[in-house]
């Protein structure tokens, strides 16, 4: 009996660990499991300018923005598609027809391609 005293708050305690390290791996992993994709309504003010600010802007914006390209703005992002075409999505889908990007890094997760892609098929409203 004494044992059993002692043992049960060890086993709550790895019990609420583990649910600690199910949190973790979420937030590592966002796509394990393709349950945090929402695809459905993608707009320029929600979804695509968090992929931007998240990947690309720590390069993309400002005055000294890497290749002379801001991100971090609509009529910025919109002249640049305008006037370059299927570079943004090149350089996103690394398909070789432009620089990869984000630069120097593995592409990133098919759930921010979609989104870019959809809003980009979309006519990129500022929405
Ligand atoms: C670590 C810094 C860095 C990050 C992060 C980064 N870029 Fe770049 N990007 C650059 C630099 C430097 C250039 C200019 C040199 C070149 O074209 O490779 C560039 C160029 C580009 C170009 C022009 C490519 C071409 O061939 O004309 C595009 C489009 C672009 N980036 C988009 C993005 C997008 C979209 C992201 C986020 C998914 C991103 N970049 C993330 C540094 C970065």
């Amino acid at each position: 009996m004494k044992k059993l005293i002692f043992v049960t708050p060890v086993l709550l305690a790895m019990l609420a660990l583990q649910g600690c390290f199910y949190d973790v791996e979420e937030e590592l992993y966002p796509d394990s499991g393709n349950t945090s994709c929402d695809t459905s309504n993608v707009r320029y003010s929600v979804e695509v300018s968090q992929v931007f600010n998240a990947r690309c802007n720590s390069c993309h914006s400002g005055v000294n923005a890497s290749g002379n390209i801001r991100l971090d703005n609509y009529q910025d992002i919109k002249q640049y598609i305008d006037n370059t075409g299927g570079r943004l999505m090149s350089s996103i889908l690394q398909d070789g027809n432009a620089s990869p990007m984000p630069q120097g890094q593995p592409k990133i997760a098919d759930c921010e391609i979609s989104q870019i892609q959809i809003w980009i098929n979309n006519n990129y409203p500022e929405n």
